[in-house]
């Protein structure tokens, strides 16, 4: 089965931190950093959960007024029992969906590999790197995505 793609409300807020934790461990963002999130639904936020009866994805953005044209992808995830089912495919395209006829822009680790391909494959290219930007000298890697018109 497909999951819905839906925009979050205020009750998703505990799965979205347990989905946060299983798929980034250490680095998850804690309750209060996801309360903010959801806070700022209502201003430059848009969180969209993949929805299988249980939340099973995310994707966070950041879309400020319409006077700024420049999105920033914040975090996608996916649980790790459905990754590569293309959940994190439907996710994208939802969320680019919302960024016509902006830039969007993201940071991802020079070695995580699902992540890269996925914007990859949607895209993005590279456009900078921060050298040694990660604990432990990981580069970021810049990617931008632009509408083909
Ligand atoms: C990145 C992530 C969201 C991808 O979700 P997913 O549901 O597995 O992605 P999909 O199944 O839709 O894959 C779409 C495409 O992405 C690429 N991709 C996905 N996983 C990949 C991997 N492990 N290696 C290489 N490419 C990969 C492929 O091009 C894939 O298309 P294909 O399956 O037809 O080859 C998931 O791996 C994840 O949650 N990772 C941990 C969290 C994370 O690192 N998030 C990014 C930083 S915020």
């Amino acid at each position: 089965m497909r999951p819905a793609i839906r925009p979050a409300t205020a009750d998703d807020l505990p799965a979205l931190v347990a989905l946060d934790e299983l798929c980034f461990g250490p680095e998850a963002w804690s309750t209060v950093s996801w309360t903010t999130e959801f806070e700022r639904l209502s201003e430059d936020r848009v969180i969209l959960v993949a929805d299988e009866g249980a939340a099973v994805g995310y994707v966070v953005l950041l879309v400020p007024p319409v006077t700024v044209d420049v999105v920033e992808l914040l975090r996608i995830a996916v649980t790790p029992a459905e990754r590569r089912t293309g959940i994190g495919g439907q996710l994208t395209t939802a969320a680019l969906a919302r960024c016509a006829g902006r830039t969007v822009l993201l940071e991802v680790a020079a070695g995580n590999q699902s992540a890269g391909g996925l914007y990859k494959s949607f895209g993005f290219q590279e456009i900078s790197r921060r050298r040694g930007y990660y604990a432990g000298g990981e580069d970021a890697v810049i990617m931008r995505w632009r509408e083909s018109v």
